[in-house]
């Protein structure tokens, strides 16, 4: 599938069906993922694959009330993405910008559009996940001190075809040479 068009037909999907995975499909998104652009090349994230049932049912019951839960049930693999802090964004070990720490949340991005973007070429799902209690998560995969679940995605085939969702008119996020919104 051409870049473009997986830009532009990929959606969040939030029902899967019960077909497993192949490594070699998993390999190949995380491989995607690998070559995301970072701070400096400072590549600070980290990809659990989470594929036992136990722990996969212990992060559905911390994702109630999210809208992805079902699909976190469903799909057979959930990736958590967890990123190293202290390296993206900093310079001789201090923050380099008025951003401060964050620039792991920007690196961690970009290494996740990757990711659902290949996923998507190669037929499968995801939806990345923002509400999480981070910190039990954490604890359940055993992450160190040092380290931050950021996301999570499950990955699966999908089970239903959703309508793409709303966008903004392109020149209503657009200016030129100097920064106007259009109302
Ligand atoms: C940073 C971020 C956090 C998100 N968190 C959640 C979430 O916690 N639960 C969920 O169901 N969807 C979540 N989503 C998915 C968005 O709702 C979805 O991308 C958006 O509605 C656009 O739909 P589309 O992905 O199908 O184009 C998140 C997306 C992003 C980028």
């Amino acid at each position: 599938m051409e870049v473009l068009e997986a830009i532009k037909t990929r959606r969040s999907i939030r029902h899967y069906k019960l077909d497993g995975v192949s490594d070699e499909s998993l390999w190949q998104v995380l491989e995607a993922a690998r070559w995301a652009p970072s701070w400096a090349n400072t590549q600070c994230w980290h990809f659990v694959v989470v594929r036992d049932p136990s722990i996969k049912a212990r992060i559905v019951e911390l994702l109630r009330g999210n809208r992805a839960v079902q699909a976190v049930d469903e799909a057979p693999i959930v990736i958590v993405l967890v990123a190293q802090v202290g390296r993206s964004g900093f310079s001789g070990g201090v923050p380099a910008t008025d951003k401060g720490e964050y620039w792991y949340m920007f690196d961690s991005a970009l290494a996740m559009q990757n990711f659902i973007l290949a996923a998507h070429a190669l037929g499968l799902g995801t939806v990345i996940i923002g509400k999480i209690d981070t910190k039990e998560v954490e604890k359940l995969l055993g992450v160190p001190s040092g380290f931050r679940v950021v996301t999570m995605t499950p990955l699966g085939y999908p089970a239903e075809n959703p309508s793409p969702r709303p966008r903004l008119d392109t020149s209503a996020l657009v200016s030129f040479d100097k920064f106007e919104l259009s109302v």
